[in-house]
């Protein structure tokens, strides 16, 4: 039986574009067993009406703070009071901005500032207002008050743009509403949200991502099929946590991340400069899939079909950045961090990658084609760590590169904490 079952939720209806997803959730919630009473914004009723909720929920919704019936019936204080939870959805950047400050001047804040009860927000917006350092502080405000928060998560979102802003599903949001009900203090969703800003404030993390071009002659190159997804992910988990973040990205199409100095790069020669102009960094990860050859010596003129036949190019190891950081004597990185792409035995290899490279961890991933992660949007890792003589390793359900992304920083906040201790 659901943990919703014969209990009071207030929903509240933010206007945002994600407000019909907060229809579904009405009858997800209602087929669980749970009686939901519904307020909307004045903006909320520009995306549904009071009528299809009022239908879907079966009860009286509430819109108006200074409407005398409602008022007679039920007043706003005992309509907050009465439920044993309250869920914003969607939760848009203003409604989380008036509960961070405590501004009452409409029926939903008045009833979010007028509650005892726990408060469940799943919000939704563009992903340049999710990232403006005025959410990012309503946000730890709204954490540290000890709001619950289910997603958002990243994706395609309705102004064309991709990233963190997308609201969670209604059934990721039934989830969230029944671990909260059970008590949980933190929503264990896969799609949680972005760990508090401030656990990496005043530390420097350096990440490489995406392919390198290495030039066969002017027009060709050799190179592969990273997309630079997971790297920019991990950047922008780690700028959430407030770190000053140096992006290094070989060629990829896609924007640079939003308040993230970006370094571009094409070789893995120049990729590795790169690096260590950016360094010294308490934390480097090397999401890039380097190029392991380049041609030893490029052509300076775009090479001939016929003539001598089918050229033959002769390669040349490239430096293995991630080992070249990982061995240094003077300024490493408190943690330098290494992914495997493997299409076969990820453990094993992982652990061979991490004694081989010296890193202190390896975030393995399947890279066969048929699992759809390279290029993709969404990972499934290992990680593979030492803890004395020992390895050990740990799997992560596969979730979008977003989530991975901000689990990773969350899990080198932790190393990184045991480490300098
Ligand atoms: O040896 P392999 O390419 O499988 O190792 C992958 C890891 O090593 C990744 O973290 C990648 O960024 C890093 N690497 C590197 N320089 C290279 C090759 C790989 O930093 N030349």
């Amino acid at each position: 039986m659901s943990t919703l079952s014969g209990r009071r939720i207030l929903l509240v209806i933010g206007g945002g574009i994600a407000a019909f997803k907060a229809l579904d959730l009405i009858r997800r919630m209602r087929e669980r067993g749970a009686s939901v009473h519904v307020v909307l914004t004045e903006a909320a009723q520009h995306f549904v009406t009071p009528l299809s909720a009022a239908a879907l929920s079966g009860t009286k919704v509430f819109t108006d703070l200074f409407s005398l019936t409602d008022e007679a019936e039920m007043g706003h204080i005992e309509l907050s009071r009465a439920a044993d939870l309250i869920v914003v959805v969607p939760a848009t950047a203003d409604l989380l901005a008036k509960m961070a400050h405590g501004l009452a001047d409409d029926l939903a804040s008045t009833l979010l500032l007028a509650t005892d009860k726990r408060i469940l927000v799943a919000p939704a917006m563009n992903l340049r207002m999710w990232l403006h350092p005025a959410t990012q502080r309503n946000l730890a405000a709204l954490r540290a008050d000890g709001t619950l928060f289910c997603g958002p998560v990243d994706g395609d979102m309705a102004c064309g743009e991709y990233g963190p802003g997308r609201m969670s599903e209604p059934l990721e949001i039934v989830a969230a509403i029944e671990a909260a009900l059970a008590g949980a203090t933190v929503i264990p969703l896969p799609h949680s949200a972005p760990k508090g800003p401030g656990a990496l404030v005043g530390k420097k993390v350096v990440v490489t991502c995406g392919p390198t071009h290495e030039p066969i002659d002017p027009v060709r190159y050799i190179a592969n099929r990273s997309s630079g997804r997971q790297g920019q992910a991990i950047a922008q988990a780690a700028a959430a946590a407030g770190a000053e973040v140096v992006l290094i990205s070989g060629p990829v199409n896609l924007p640079d991340p939003p308040h993230i100095e970006t370094l571009h790069v094409e070789t893995a020669q120049e990729m590795l400069q790169a690096v260590e102009s950016a360094l010294p960094a308490d934390i480097f990860i090397a999401a890039a899939a380097v190029a392991d050859w380049r041609v030893a010596t490029a052509s300076e003129h775009k090479i001939k079909k016929g003539g001598d036949g089918v050229p033959t190019l002769a390669l040349v190891e490239n430096p293995d950045i991630l080992a070249t950081i990982a061995g240094r004597t003077e300024g490493r990185p408190s943690l330098v961090i290494g992914f495997a792409a493997e299409t076969e035995n990820v453990v094993e290899n992982a652990e061979k990658k991490l004694a081989r490279k010296g890193c202190d961890l390896v975030v393995a991933n399947d890279v066969r084609p048929e699992s759809g992660i390279m290029g993709g949007d969404s990972n499934a890792v290992t990680l593979v760590g030492r803890a004395g003589h020992e390895t050990w390793h740990e799997t992560w359900p596969r979730a979008s590169k977003g989530e991975v992304g901000h689990r990773l920083i969350a899990h080198l906040v932790a190393l990184l904490k045991e480490k300098t201790a």
